[in-house]
């Protein structure tokens, strides 16, 4: 059977962040229809176990493949570390997470071979973005740091506050003493303290955003398989964007339109364990 190309894209993650990877497909393929799931009432996955992180992953890619989505976006990079070598065997759409486009990208960013990745407990212990690295360039070596209390803070919405800041230079002192030129946001809430993080890590240092790298392999993606949305109207675009989330989705529109760049018009509670 051929995908409809007028279908829309699946994007899931385990709570709000996932949106930062939304933002960046919206900005980069605005043709494309999408369908979000934040698995708020499950969120975080950051401190889960491999198995858990697997089945979570699975019922959110039912319930999407029921929503006839042409393709799916894992914009989580805990999931994707951990379930989408699992999960993508048993599907029969194309699928991509986050890590890999981050991990390319750093490579190509990077001048004196010395990364730097954070991200949550999952993702590093994955040992993924360490792995993808050294596999494409043996010299790079990586320098790994989970941060556990970021993605509370940016939830609480204290991107800019000096506590935060604090919690900042701290996690990322090693990172730094070890002289690293690119640093991977490697979570999905990260790019939602860019402007801290810079100030932080100073002029020297790269920052890796793997949302829009993404949304970039998004787009090579659909174009190898001619699966690009026909063009759309201007002012048609906040129609064709859905939203779906675990638990009750008054917190999670507050938190979405205050970073994406259209107002939600449509958003649903799903029951998620049913799938
Ligand atoms: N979305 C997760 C990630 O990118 C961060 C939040 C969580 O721990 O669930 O790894």
């Amino acid at each position: 059977m051929t995908a409809d190309k007028n279908a829309p894209v699946g994007v899931f993650d385990s709570g709000l962040g996932g949106l930062t990877v939304v933002r960046e497909i919206m900005r980069n393929l605005p043709d494309e229809s999408l369908v979000y799931f934040g698995d708020t009432a499950r969120v975080p996955y950051g401190n889960k176990s491999k198995d858990t992180i697997i089945r979570y992953s699975g019922q959110i890619i039912r319930f999407l493949q029921e929503q006839n989505v042409k393709a799916i976006v894992v914009a989580c990079n805990t999931a994707s570390a951990l379930a989408l070598d699992t999960v993508e065997k048993e599907i029969d759409l194309p699928i991509l997470g986050v890590v890999r486009p981050g991990a390319g990208m750093a490579i190509r960013t990077t001048r004196n071979k010395r990364i730097g990745v954070i991200a949550t407990e999952g993702t590093i212990r994955s040992g993924l973005y360490h792995e993808l690295i050294c596999a494409e360039d043996p010299e790079i070596s990586v320098f790994e740091k989970a941060c556990p209390l970021f993605v509370p803070l940016v939830e609480e919405g204290w991107n800019k506050d000096p506590v935060t800041e604090e919690v900042a230079r701290r996690y990322l002192k090693e990172l730094l003493e070890n002289d690293i030129d690119t640093l991977i946001m490697g979570c999905t809430h990260y790019p939602l303290l860019r402007t801290l993080l810079k100030r932080v890590v100073g002029e020297k240092v790269t920052l890796v955003n793997p949302a829009y790298e993404t949304a970039q392999a998004l787009k090579q993606l659909l174009e190898k398989r001619n699966l690009f949305h026909e063009p759309v109207s201007v002012g048609e675009e906040a129609g064709r964007y859905r939203y779906f989330a675990s638990d009750s989705i008054e917190h999670f529109k507050d938190f979405a339109n205050r970073i994406l760049p259209y107002d939600i018009v449509q958003a649903e509670q799903v029951a998620i364990e049913k799938y």
